[in-house]
């Protein structure tokens, strides 16, 4: 099954928001195969960031990525690189719809509370960035035969 990267950044965990945006992942059927809490430094952050790098909002984006702790996770389901990019919503939460993550939870583009791979290739970078191999854990979840409805 695909497996998409998706991260609380600090504005999301400071706010208290993890619960929430991990249950509406839960809730609709994903299962959750990595989580940590980390503060990633800045250099870190630029390579996260890379493809933005000629932006001018690039390195105050990259400072606030790594100022303070972000809930790095890799979810895995049918179709959940792309759907879980419809459940976070337009970059610009002025944007997104309501019932998205950002439409529902934050205000301004600079402080959009979470991230999602936006692509097959950079689920695949962006889980290798973030995680190692030993920290995907592979495990059979009670709910699949129901989310998927085979045995
Ligand atoms: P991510 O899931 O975080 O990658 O967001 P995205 O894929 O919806 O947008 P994109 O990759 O283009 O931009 C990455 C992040 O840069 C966004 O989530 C915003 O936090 C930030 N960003 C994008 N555009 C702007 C902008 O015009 N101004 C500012 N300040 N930040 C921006
Ligand atoms: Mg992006």
């Amino acid at each position: 099954l695909e497996r998409t990267f998706i991260a609380i950044k600090p504005d999301g965990v400071q706010r208290g928001l993890i619960s929430e945006i991990v249950s509406r992942f839960e809730r609709k059927g994903f299962k959750l195969v990595a989580i940590k809490l980390v503060v990633p430094s800045k250099e870190f952050a630029q390579k996260h960031y890379h493809d933005l790098k000629e932006r001018p909002f690039f390195s105050g984006l990259c400072d606030f990525l790594s100022s303070g702790p972000v809930l790095a996770m890799v979810w895995e389901g049918e179709g959940v690189i792309k759907y879980g990019r419809k459940m976070i919503g337009a970059t610009d939460p002025a944007k997104s719809e309501p019932g998205t993550i950002r439409g529902d939870l934050a205000v301004v583009v600079g402080r959009n509370i979470i991230h999602g791979s936006d692509g097959p290739e950079t689920a695949k970078d962006e889980i290798a960035l973030w995680f190692t191999p030993k920290e995907l854990v592979s495990y059979t979840s009670n709910e699949e035969k129901w989310v998927y409805g085979v045995n």
